[in-house]
């Protein structure tokens, strides 16, 4: 069957407010955008997606949204994004939108009416609950960014009621059990589709429906005797027939790609959301492998989790691989090593991604090997999550040192850090103050000098989205993991009917000896890419370098 666009595309991602700042205000920018597109051409993506860049009072840069049908000024206006629009179209780059369902902002229009009165006709766009018969909050849910005392519920004076925020009080949840909300909702997502814009990402999705009769959570608590981000939250009964309905009202009547954030999933419950059949989305990514627990998961898991989820989904459902986005630390920091290997690990990650089943994922600077940064002090944290925790954890008596060991590596500042263009003031990122520091690693690593490499990692991700175009069994092949047990060497097959593809990809920093399985004993296998071009290009090595990557071709 001919693949769909979005299954042969590769997916940039861009924080718009640290890509590139036209205007010398520190925040990034869509004539920013407009003006470095002719690199992302370059890199050969073909597709964009974009973080929040509706108006936005910015309490979680740009997911608290305060008008779904207009750019935030900061970033421009909706007349240059429409011109980006059609820039990016007449280079064959499609634009997927951040579409952020389960809440809005405090400063939106709704929320403004819903709080002025009891029987205002925004009222019920919001979830609204009375408090116990102390006055206490309905129950003992908390918020995810561990703001005030941590409640996820925010008391509303001038209607004695409270409101449900699972993040910020500035953000509150909207109620989806409500159909005049709903179909405002379609018809927005509509107007955009309508506009020409090719499909959306959609955040949080798994929690748009809330568990009936908003119950306690069971077991024990965290900080102040609140609940935070519990698996109670996702996945409850009735999400389904809303993202049905989504698709029904939207989705179906437009040729655009729908790819959901979809956090506590399992592969069978995540399965749910994205079978063909079902008709709900097109494409999901999980976090079985990206995550923000203190340790990544070992080779042999990531390994088994690629394996599960493909053998769950087969071939009637589709992934979407990624190792980092602007929610997780720098891929190259979390899982390769960033300092003697930086550039190897950086090649052999992307390599994972590139040929592991599903559509690629690249995030902003991925592709020049961007690292986690190590502010020394809180105040320069920008990330609500990051600080709310700081606060909570060091006020609940945890000494500083636990709490910066904690934070520092999963902090979502990792990845926002100002994108950098070269070794100039702030990486070339803008003639202001940045909105977040600059790396101070940017005089090292910068587009300028990786590109002056011979054998940049720019350059490998340009070769590895050239071989994505060139070599069907990279889309749509099967996956057939060898060396299962190995714990640092990852060996795969993908195969259609006339191609053979063999990827190998040594995860670790040692140098690696294995005999070769069985399947692989065949003569006729033709290196097409290596990180380690200083290697002979044969599988008869079987000695792996820290990090080396390579894909074969069967030729016979
Ligand atoms: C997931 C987004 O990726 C994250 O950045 C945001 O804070 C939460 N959803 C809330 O919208």
């Amino acid at each position: 069957m001919k693949s769909k666009w979005w299954q042969e595309a590769v997916v940039y991602q861009i924080y718009c407010k640290s890509f590139y700042d036209s205007n010398g205000d520190g925040i990034g920018d869509l004539p920013g955008v407009m003006e470095k597109l002719p690199q992302l051409k370059e890199l050969g993506i073909n597709c964009i997606w974009f973080t929040p860049i509706y108006t936005s009072p910015q309490v979680d840069n740009g997911y608290d949204v305060a008008d779904y049908k207009d750019i935030d000024p900061a970033y421009g206006t909706l007349e240059d994004f429409k011109r980006l629009l059609d820039m990016a179209h007449s280079l064959g780059i499609k634009i997927v939108m951040d579409m952020v369902l389960n809440h809005s902002s405090d400063k939106c229009r709704w929320f403004q009416e819903a709080k002025k009165s009891r029987d205002n006709p925004y009222r019920n766009y919001y979830i609204w609950h009375d408090g116990k018969p102390d006055g206490s909050e309905p129950n003992n849910w908390g918020n995810y960014f561990y703001e005030g005392k941590g409640s996820a519920w925010e008391w509303d004076e001038n209607t004695q009621q409270y409101y449900l925020h699972y993040y910020s009080k500035h953000m509150p949840d909207l109620n989806w059990e409500y159909e005049p909300l709903r179909q405002e909702v379609y018809a927005m997502m509509r107007w955009w589709l309508d506009m020409g814009v090719d499909g959306f990402r959609l955040d949080v999705i798994t929690s748009l429906k809330k568990p009936e009769g908003f119950p306690d959570y069971p077991g024990q608590l965290e900080v102040n005797g609140y609940a935070i981000g519990r698996e109670q939250r996702c996945n409850v009964p009735g999400i389904h027939e809303i993202i049905q309905e989504m698709n029904r009202e939207v989705f179906s009547r437009y040729d655009c790609m729908t790819v959901g954030e979809a956090s506590r999933v399992n592969s069978v419950t995540g399965a749910d959301y994205i079978r063909a059949d079902r008709k709900e989305l097109d494409s999901l990514y999980h976090f079985d492998i990206c995550h923000r627990l203190p340790k990544p998961p070992t080779v042999l898991e990531y390994k088994q989790a690629q394996m599960r989820w493909y053998k769950t989904l087969e071939n009637n459902a589709w992934l979407a691989q990624h190792l980092s986005n602007h929610d997780y630390p720098r891929q190259v920091s979390r899982f390769g090593d960033d300092t003697t290997y930086r550039v190897e690990s950086a090649k052999m990650l992307a390599t994972l991604t590139h040929t592991m089943p599903g559509t690629p994922y690249v995030y902003q600077g991925e592709e020049i090997g961007m690292t986690n940064v190590e502010f020394p002090t809180i105040e320069q944290y920008n990330d609500p999550y990051t600080v709310g925790q700081y606060h909570a954890l060091t006020k609940a008596g945890e000494p500083e040192e636990t709490v910066w060991a904690k934070l520092r590596p999963i902090s979502r500042d990792n990845p926002r850090t100002p994108y950098q263009w070269d070794d100039s003031e702030n990486a070339g990122f803008t003639t202001g103050k940045p909105w977040l520091e600059v790396n101070p690693r940017y005089k090292e690593i910068n587009v300028v000098a990786d590109r002056a490499m011979e054998n940049s990692i720019f350059a490998y991700y340009q070769k590895l989205i050239a071989l994505r175009k060139e070599n069907p069994a990279m889309v749509n092949g099967t996956l057939e993991m060898l060396l299962p047990e190995h714990p640092e060497v990852v060996m795969y097959l993908r195969k259609t009917c006339r191609q053979t593809l063999l990827v190998v990809c040594n995860f670790s920093g040692k140098e690696i000896r294995v005999e070769l399985p069985a399947e692989v004993k065949a003569h006729g296998w033709q290196r097409i890419l290596t990180n380690r071009e200083d290697t002979i290009p044969s599988l008869e090595r079987s000695r792996w370098l820290p990090w080396e990557a390579e894909i074969y071709e069967l030729r016979c």
